[in-house]
């Protein structure tokens, strides 16, 4: 028998969960100019809440004016403009009884100059993706490396746009060290090079999360959510196992477990598959290594195989379902046979077109 079945209330810091089911992170680009979603896309996340979600996450928030915007159209949570856009859907959500949780991120060697203000792309290595920027057509431009004076000017744009998300009535706050993007990008022997504290050892690799996660956690109220993501994939160069060994993972893994988090969200491409070889699900490798509340994605389509990785975790979010599916949390309650989506199919994200 699983203690954690799908629809169970689940204790998450100071809040009761009605269910183990959320909307996972989805960048929309629709946010010209002024940095603030459409109102049909802030009203998506409000839809899925009324429609029985547990947790609704944000599209990772880009946390400056000047390297951190990777696609166009990105949203920000810096102004007071943007916190008066975002509270009325944080007060929405909570109407419908979910929680909302902003993601932050800054896309690092992902980003191509001419969407970030600054024109600059910094990254811990002068190394770019391998493959070209699918948006662009072109080579991501080898990034500059990034310097002291640029990672606490970084970090400072996470804690501010932590500062936003607190004004905007967000009962949570991700930081996104998944996919590749800058923290994941220090964390990987794949991307990171260098020969100072911030390279070489599993330790130092994490230390740039490590310092993102303490300076924000000053900001953020106890009674609030600070959440961390983590994958060992990436956006571009896709193949490549961003760590190398599941030792390596758990150690990082180890490290994540003893920061002032209140959960953990395990990204993979299909939550069903062993990982480094071992035969184990991420979930379960994950979860050897922490004892912090874990959420879970991937390819999670239906009542059966939420269940099955709810074994080892505690809350199954989906992206792509919640995404095409406004009815997916009541479509898992009744059992329902359901579809998983393709990728491209998700590309209706990014249209103007209203999604349901
Ligand atoms: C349209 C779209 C946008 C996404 N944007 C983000 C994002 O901003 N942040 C993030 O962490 N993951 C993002 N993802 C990845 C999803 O959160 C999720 O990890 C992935 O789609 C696998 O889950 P699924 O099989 O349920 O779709 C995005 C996925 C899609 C389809």
């Amino acid at each position: 028998m699983n203690d954690n079945e799908l629809f169970t209330p689940f204790n998450l810091g100071n809040f009761r969960l009605r269910n183990r089911v959320g909307v996972a992170p989805m960048t929309r680009m629709s946010s010209p100019g002024d940095s603030i979603p459409r109102p049909d896309v802030l009203e998506f996340l409000v839809t899925r809440a009324r429609n029985g979600a547990a947790v609704v996450y944000t599209e990772a928030i880009v946390t400056d004016y000047e390297s951190a915007q990777g696609y166009p159209r990105q949203a920000r949570l810096l102004t007071q403009r943007q916190i008066d856009a975002w509270k009325p859907v944080t007060d929405a959500i909570r109407e419908a009884g979910a929680i909302s949780i902003i993601q932050m991120f800054h896309c690092g060697r992902m980003a191509w100059p001419e969407v970030n203000p600054a024109g600059r792309t910094i990254a811990p290595s002068a190394i770019a993706p391998r493959q070209d920027n699918p948006l662009t057509g072109a080579p991501y431009p080898v990034p500059d490396v990034i310097s002291r004076f640029d990672i606490e000017h970084v970090i400072n744009g996470f804690v501010e746009t932590a500062r936003g998300a607190v004004a905007a009535g967000f009962d949570g706050i991700e930081i996104h060290g998944a996919h590749g993007y800058l923290i994941s990008q220090f964390m990987s022997a794949y991307s990171n090079q260098r020969d100072d504290d911030y390279g070489g050892s599993v330790e130092n690799r994490y230390r740039f999360a490590h310092q993102v996660i303490q300076a924000v956690r000053t900001v953020v109220p106890a009674e609030r959510l600070l959440t961390f993501r983590i994958s060992d994939w990436g956006v571009a160069d896709m193949e490549v196992s961003l760590f190398n060994t599941a030792q390596e993972w758990t150690e990082v893994i180890g490290l994540l477990d003893k920061e002032p988090l209140d959960a953990i969200s395990v990204s993979t491409y299909d939550y069903s598959q062993g990982v480094f070889g071992t035969g184990q699900l991420m979930a379960e490798l994950t979860r050897e290594a922490a004892n912090r509340p874990l959420m879970i994605c991937g390819k999670i389509y239906d009542r059966t195989n939420a269940e099955d990785a709810l074994r080892h975790a505690d809350i199954v979010l989906g992206a792509k379902s919640m995404l095409l599916n406004p009815e997916w949390v009541e479509d898992l309650r009744a059992g329902k046979a359901l579809p998983v989506y393709a990728s491209d199919e998700a590309n209706v994200a990014y249209t103007d077109t209203p999604l349901p």
